[in-house]
């Protein structure tokens, strides 16, 4: 009897199949390497697939997911993902990717322990700290939700921004950083207009002088 895992296998049969049908050499020419031009940093939610909902193919994105699609400056997998996506992909965009219905979002405005995740949770907790007259102000608890979704983006965007690796490669090229928050119930990206292209709109405590470009890094061999 055919068990559920199985059907990923099939499926993945049928997508290199019809893949190879529409270019002989899509694989071969994927496996050359990749130059993807965006960074994803979204949430880890199954409904949010980054490829599936931009209609962009693989070699197209890099993506990083985790739950609530937070930049936690001690995250030693973001940070990693973050330096090889601006240092050597030499991505140009960064989105940050939220999403209405988030259950973390949602769970950060309870009170209800459910263990080591309220760690993590604990971030958007202080993302409705900071804003909590606006958000105590709204009375519908999905719309007060939502809106904590698009502040906890805008806040994850300033983390970025915050990165000694996005300011070192401010130093020496463009680098855009967006947040988007994306609905399941109509499948739709909103871009928040939150365009960070420099340092220079966030807080001056966080500005680095005497930033060293990324590429001072690069060892050539
Ligand atoms: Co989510």
């Amino acid at each position: 009897m055919e068990t559920s895992y199985q059907k990923l296998i099939k499926g993945n049969k049928s997508y290199a199949e019809s893949r190879l049908s529409q270019d002989p050499d899509f694989f071969k020419n994927l496996a050359k390497g990749q130059k993807p031009d965006y960074l994803w940093i979204g949430c880890s939610d199954s409904r949010v697939p980054a490829n599936e909902i931009t209609n962009t193919q693989s070699g197209e994105i890099f993506v990083h997911r985790n739950i609530a699609n937070l930049v936690v400056h001690t995250d030693t997998n973001l940070l990693s993902v973050l330096e090889y996506a601006v240092k050597y992909l030499k991505v140009k965009h960064i989105m940050v990717v939220g999403h209405y219905g988030c259950g973390g979002v949602q769970t950060a405005m309870t009170n209800i322990y459910h263990g080591y995740v309220d760690n993590w949770l604990r971030n958007i907790k202080d993302v409705y700290h900071d804003n909590s007259q606006e958000l105590d102000a709204i009375t519908d608890l999905t719309e007060r939700a939502n809106r904590l979704t698009e502040l906890n983006v805008i806040e994850q965007v300033r983390n970025l921004a915050k990165t000694t690796i996005v300011q070192r490669a401010w130093a020496e090229r463009e680098l855009h950083l967006h947040g988007w928050v994306y609905g399941l119930a109509d499948g739709l990206i909103k871009d928040l207009s939150v365009i960070h292209d420099s340092s220079e709109n966030i807080d001056p405590i966080y500005r680095y002088t005497h930033v060293k470009p990324l590429s001072d890094d690069i060892i050539k061999l």
